[in-house]
This record gives structure tokens, sequence and C-alpha cells, in this order.
């Protein structure tokens, strides 16, 4: 019987800082769930854009409130890419999540009380079971404060602009920088689960790591972490 035990592994920082880049990876490589919980806040953003509940940055908080508890939101994995994709009551989003026009809104969204009690109930039940790799701003702080590992990633502003530009057409890099620049801004600033690092996280800044750099250096720390455990 296979006696490694199944941890839970909590990975914060700012965003796109290649998190969700090496959770996924290490997910894959221990057979663990892997969650977005970033792809959650995008998802219910999406929604309120496409229900009209957001006009010029202003949020309908009413509407919004009557309608969380019916906003679903899962992953699915795609058969023909194996890639995790996220679905909004059953519709795949997962293009439509990474637009600028979501990124644009997602701070607002994500500071509202009701929605992140309604995103962290749901996030706390996927890793009930343990064997979880979730990213985000505040899981090792709020959602997972017992995570057996916990990660907070940071590398410049500059850096992860390029990285994202890299992932999207027609990319404008400074506009990018400046949407990065003001989400660090209010994620640090807002009043609920603001984005810091727990005290026992371990912080990882790979502003001039590869990918594969930094997937070594994940697989070391959880690997410290499972034989700590079953010394
Ligand atoms: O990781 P990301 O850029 O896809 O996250 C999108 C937004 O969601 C980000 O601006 C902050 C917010 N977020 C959050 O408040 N809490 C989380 N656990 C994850 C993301």
């Amino acid at each position: 019987m296979n006696n490694t035990p199944r941890i839970t592994i909590a990975i914060d920082g700012f965003s796109s800082c290649g998190k969700s880049t090496m959770a996924k990876e290490l997910a894959h490589r221990i057979g663990y769930i892997y969650i977005d919980s970033g792809a959650m806040y995008r998802a219910v953003t999406l929604y309120c854009l496409d229900n009209h509940l957001i006009t010029d940055n202003h949020i309908d908080r009413e509407a919004l409130a009557r309608a969380i508890d019916s906003i679903k939101i899962t992953f699915v994995t795609n058969p023909a890419t194996h890639k995790q994709e996220t679905y909004l009551n059953g519709v795949c989003v997962e293009k439509e999540i990474r637009t600028m026009r979501v990124s644009q809104s997602v701070s607002v969204v994500s500071q509202i009380d009701f929605v992140r009690e309604a995103l962290v109930a749901q996030q706390r039940a996927m890793g009930h079971a343990k064997g979880i790799v979730m990213d985000g701003r505040d899981i090792g702080t709020a959602v997972f404060p017992d995570a057996e590992l916990k990660i907070f990633v940071t590398a410049s502003a500059r850096v992860r602009a390029e990285r994202r530009a890299a992932e999207m057409e027609d990319a404008d890099i400074d506009s990018i920088e400046r949407n990065i620049t003001m989400r660090d801004e209010m994620d640090m600033t807002r009043e609920i689960s603001p984005l810091r690092k727990a005290h026992d996280a371990i912080e990882l800044d790979n502003s001039h790591m590869t990918i594969a750099q930094q997937d070594a250096w994940l697989e070391e720390q959880y690997n410290k972490v499972i034989e700590r455990l079953k010394s």
C-alpha cells in the first residue's frame, strides 16, 4: 500500500507570476487535484459583465447577492488537450475569463465579502479530502491556513507582463503591466483577505528562473514536507 501522506498545497502570490504553471505541473506529477482559484473569481466577474451587473466599474451588489448562489463554477479536463477548463453554469468559459475585459473588473468583484465567502466555501469543499494544489491570493492565509506546504511567489511586474503577453494575441505589454500593477495594489490593500505572505509560507522570486527550474524547486519543497511527515 502506498503510505505517502496526502497533503494540502497552497500557492499564493501576485498575478501572472507563474503560480498556476508550477501548481499544475506539480499536481500532475504527484497525482493531485489542481484548482485555479483565480479562475473562479474571473468566472463570477464574467457572469457580472454578461448579465449587466457591472457598468463603468460600478457593481450592482444587490443583484449579485441575489444571483451568487446560482453561479456554479466547475473544472473539467478537456479530453483532447488534457487541459483543465473552467465552466460557468455548464458552459466552457476558459477563453473568455482570460480577456482584458474580465481582468479589468475582477479586482472589484473579488473585493466583495459575500463573493469571497461563497467561493472560499467551495474551495474548502474541493480540498476536503486533501491531495490538492490550489493557487490564488489567500489560500495559505484564509482558505487553508493549516496547509502543510505554503508557497508565496513573486516576480517583477515587467517580467510578469512579458509572460502574460506571450500567451495573448496582439498584446500591448505596457497596458498589461499597468493592469498588473493596479491589481497588485488592489489585491494587497483590499479589506478582506488581502494578498500577503502567510507567516509559514516559503517565498520564491522566480523573475530569473526557467519553468523547469521552478518546477524542480517546487517538487523539492514537496518532497521535504513528505519526508518530514514520514519521519
Ligand atoms: O490569479 P488571477 O490573476 O487569475 O486572479 C484573478 C483575480 O482574482 C485577481 O485580481 C485577484 C483575485 N483573486 C483573489 O482575490 N483571491 C484568490 N484566491 C484568487 C484570485
